[in-house]
């Protein structure tokens, strides 16, 4: 690593830059992978890492502005064109590879053209890549946004050293067998261009294998693809946190401040969650809960509240904000049924947080309601668990998230049964202070012994060790 720089690609660059009203801002981005990359460690490399992603702002803009985003990284900005970015990212990457890879395959809204803008952008990231690629440097592009991209790479540089992450679940082939076969093929083909592809869980890893195989009719062994001349190592790495970022955060001066304010507004129990605006993530699930919750529960009226906290994403995209009204439609209903003059069960914010208030939201809390209808990991879990110094607070997670593969000591639901989430919950707000601590202390050990900088060694060894076999081989 020491000799090697690092390329990093995404649809995401850290940061966005927005102008309205002749103002500009500067905002950090969302996600669990722009949280991930930002946090690794590359202290270990002698170059400067270069972050290749898609501006969300014009060229112009970005030389009057790059002075204020931090240095950490080379940030190399693509422009696409307005319309090959709409068909590119609100089209193939989202209204098909997302619905599709979460198991939402109704949601799927396939057009050729969208898969073309799709070709359009990983090609031209491509010529971005290979203007800037010298001889030892490490290529690791992230996320379905870039499946052809490997291959691209690979086409123009043999030899060079490629490493892809899916930071979303990698679905059972019977639902990649619902695209058309061109466009199935053109995607497998295009990870293969890869040295190594990582996955958070076995699950996903052993369903991309199996496509591999009932698609393209390559064999494997060992989770080795076997393409012509080259071997492709595939693994699960699941993704880590900061650890140390969160778990300190509890005693920062402004977080004690919030969670002061927090606990003062709120002197009941808190339940909360954050998510993004994303139909994966079982909101209106969610809310049907506490509704079946309230209603068998009316002892509890009065003495909790339920702050949910929705971060904006993707609302360009009608099944994003046709979610954004059925939410607030529900939250309005829910409260409209719940509420007395002196209190209502619901707080609702449609907006993003500063860390500080992140932090106070997950150290104040009693029960952090996290019940997403598919993830590939979901970070938010970890970093609830990771910040509670004070090893207090329940942990209700769906087991249909990534991220439940390593937390088996939170309460488990299926996020589709109100009832058994209305019951886990009360569960959760009557759980003992000590069977609290002790779930919490297991998994804090198990979140801090692989955290963020593990994942990247581990990948970032393997990869190295998956390019000197290919060296090898004839
Ligand atoms: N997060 C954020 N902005 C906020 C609140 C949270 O960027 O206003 C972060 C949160 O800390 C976490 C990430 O967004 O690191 C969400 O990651 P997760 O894996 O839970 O879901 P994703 O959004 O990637 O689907
Ligand atoms: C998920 C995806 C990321 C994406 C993030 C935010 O975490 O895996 O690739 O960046 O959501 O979504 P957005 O569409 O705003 O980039």
């Amino acid at each position: 690593m020491k000799n090697n720089r690092l390329i990093i690609i995404s649809y995401r660059l850290p940061f966005s830059i927005q102008v309205q009203n002749k103002v500009t801002t500067v905002k950090p981005s969302s996600g669990g992978l722009v949280t991930a990359v930002k946090s690794l460690d590359l202290s270990a490399s002698s170059q400067k890492p270069v972050w290749i992603g898609c501006a969300d702002f014009t060229q112009r803009t970005w030389e009057k502005h790059r002075h204020e985003v931090n240095d950490d990284f080379e940030y190399v900005p693509v422009f696409l064109d307005k319309a090959t970015n709409k068909h590119f990212y609100n089209g193939f990457a989202n209204s098909v590879l997302w619905p599709l890879f979460h198991y939402f395959p109704s949601y799927v809204d396939y057009h050729d053209e969208d898969l073309a803008a799709y070709q359009t952008a990983n090609q031209q990231v491509c010529e971005k890549v290979m203007e800037l690629l010298q001889p030892n440097d490490l290529v690791w592009v992230h996320d379905y946004h870039f499946l052809a991209l490997p291959q691209l790479i690979r086409e123009q540089e043999p030899k060079a050293t490629i490493g892809f992450f899916l930071h979303i679940p990698f679905p059972s082939n019977e639902l990649l067998r619902l695209l058309p076969r061109r466009c199935r093929d053109y995607l497998l083909t295009g990870l293969l261009g890869a040295d190594l592809i990582g996955f958070h869980t076995n699950d996903y890893l052993i369903h991309f294998l199996k496509s591999v195989q009932l698609n393209l009719g390559l064999p494997h062994t060992l989770a080795k693809i076997f393409n012509q001349d080259r071997a492709v190592q595939c693994q699960a790495f699941p993704i880590g946190i900061n650890y140390g970022l969160y778990n300190d955060g509890y005693n920062q001066p402004e977080v004690i401040e919030e969670r002061r304010a927090l606990k003062e507004s709120y002197p009941g129990k808190i339940i909360f969650s954050v998510d993004r605006l994303d139909y994966t993530k079982g909101v209106m699930q969610r809310l049907d809960a506490l509704e079946a919750f309230l209603q068998a529960h009316p002892e509890w009226k009065g003495n909790l509240v339920f702050i949910l906290v929705v971060i904006p994403s993707r609302d360009e995209i009608q099944t994003y904000w046709e979610r954004k009204q059925m939410i607030e439609q529900a939250v309005g209903r829910i409260n409209g049924k719940f509420a007395t003059l002196t209190w209502v069960p619901i707080v609702y914010r449609y907006a993003s947080l500063s860390f500080p208030q992140l932090l106070a939201l997950y150290t104040a809390c009693d029960v952090a309601m996290i019940t997403p209808l598919r993830d590939g990991m979901n970070l938010v879990a970890k970093e609830f668990v990771a910040s509670r110094q004070d090893q207090q607070g329940v942990l209700l997670l769906s087991e249909l998230t990534g991220a439940a593969n390593e937390l088996g000591e939170a309460l488990l639901v299926n996020p589709l049964d109100e009832y058994e989430v209305a019951d886990q919950l009360n569960a959760g707000l009557t759980m003992a202070p000590e069977e609290q601590q002790r779930r919490i202390a297991i998994m804090q050990q198990r979140i801090a012994g692989y955290d963020v900088k593990q994942w990247a060694n581990e990948f970032f060894e393997s990869l190295l060790t998956a390019r000197r076999g290919q060296e090898k081989s004839p």
